[in-house]
């Protein structure tokens, strides 16, 4: 398969991290974007020096989507494939969300979502295309609470609105020859989760087949799957990755 530039949002950290880990090893090329420092160790240095620069940029803000973008195409003439994985989490309760807190989560993971698909697609445009893969979330079907170990109102909103956001992204830009679909991952094992109690950590493994939590590089594999032209005739739909965890147990 010819190597390819993708954009990684939410690079520094989990699910982007582990993204960059496979496209460098796999021979693309790769913009990292996020909001904090990439790790140093985060992957094989060589590649990290011949294929790889990091952009910092706030995902809610569209001119910084379109200062990485650019950088991207300055570094490397052109974008393939964007996964945008930057997000916040918030388990607070329904008399925790204030409207400031409220506006905040869905700015940076709805607006974010949208202004750097929109910044990429403009890219794509003018190279004939590309494929894009957002991030939605298992706990739009269980949680809402709040709490340990549970999205709350905040995030679980915001996560739905991932849906329309990729299924209208999916009709709008098809006819630029530009595939957008979705990821959801279940509970998987990352900074997003890192101060869940033990008991929400079994909890959370023990409402799937697998028995466990997901790790951050079997969510990316699908993500990477969903840009790639592996899956040309995948289309606007929501792919889960949870262990099974959707067959209700
Ligand atoms: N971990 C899970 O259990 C889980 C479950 C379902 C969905 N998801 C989704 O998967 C995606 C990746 O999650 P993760 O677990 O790897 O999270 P993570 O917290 O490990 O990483 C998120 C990254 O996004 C960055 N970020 C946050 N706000 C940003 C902003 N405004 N601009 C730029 N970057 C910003 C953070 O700095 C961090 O590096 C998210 O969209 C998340 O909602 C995660």
């Amino acid at each position: 398969m010819a190597a390819k530039t993708v954009l990684v949002t939410g690079a520094a950290s989990g699910i982007g991290l582990a993204c960059c880990e496979l496209l460098l090893a796999r021979g693309d090329n790769v913009c990292g974007v996020d909001l904090n420092p990439i790790p140093a160790g985060g992957f094989d240095p060589k590649a990290r020096a011949e294929r790889f620069i990091a952009a910092r940029a706030d995902v809610s803000d569209a001119a910084q989507c379109a200062s990485a973008v650019d950088a991207c195409v300055n570094r490397f003439g052109q974008i393939d494939g964007l996964i945008h994985m930057a997000a916040v989490h918030s388990t607070r309760t329904w008399r925790e969300i204030d409207a400031e807190h409220m506006n905040r989560v869905l700015g940076i993971n709805v607006t974010g979502a949208f202004n750097m698909s929109q910044a990429v697609a403009r890219a794509m445009e003018t190279t004939g295309g590309g494929a894009i893969c957002l991030a939605m979330s298992g706990s739009i079907a269980v949680s809402g609470l709040g709490g340990d170990g549970r999205g709350g109102i905040a995030y679980v909103a915001s996560k739905a609105a991932i849906i329309g956001v990729t299924r209208g992204l999916a009709r709008s830009l098809a006819p630029l020859n530009i595939r957008v679909n979705a990821v959801s991952p279940g509970s998987t094992r990352t900074a997003m989760t890192a101060d869940y109690s033990e008991a929400a950590v079994r909890n959370a493994g023990s409402k799937t087949l697998a028995g466990r939590m997901g790790e951050a590089s079997e969510i990316a594999a699908v993500a990477l799957f969903l840009i790639s032209d592996a899956a040309s005739y995948v289309q606007g739909e929501i792919v889960n990755v949870n262990g099974g965890g959707n067959l209700g147990l």
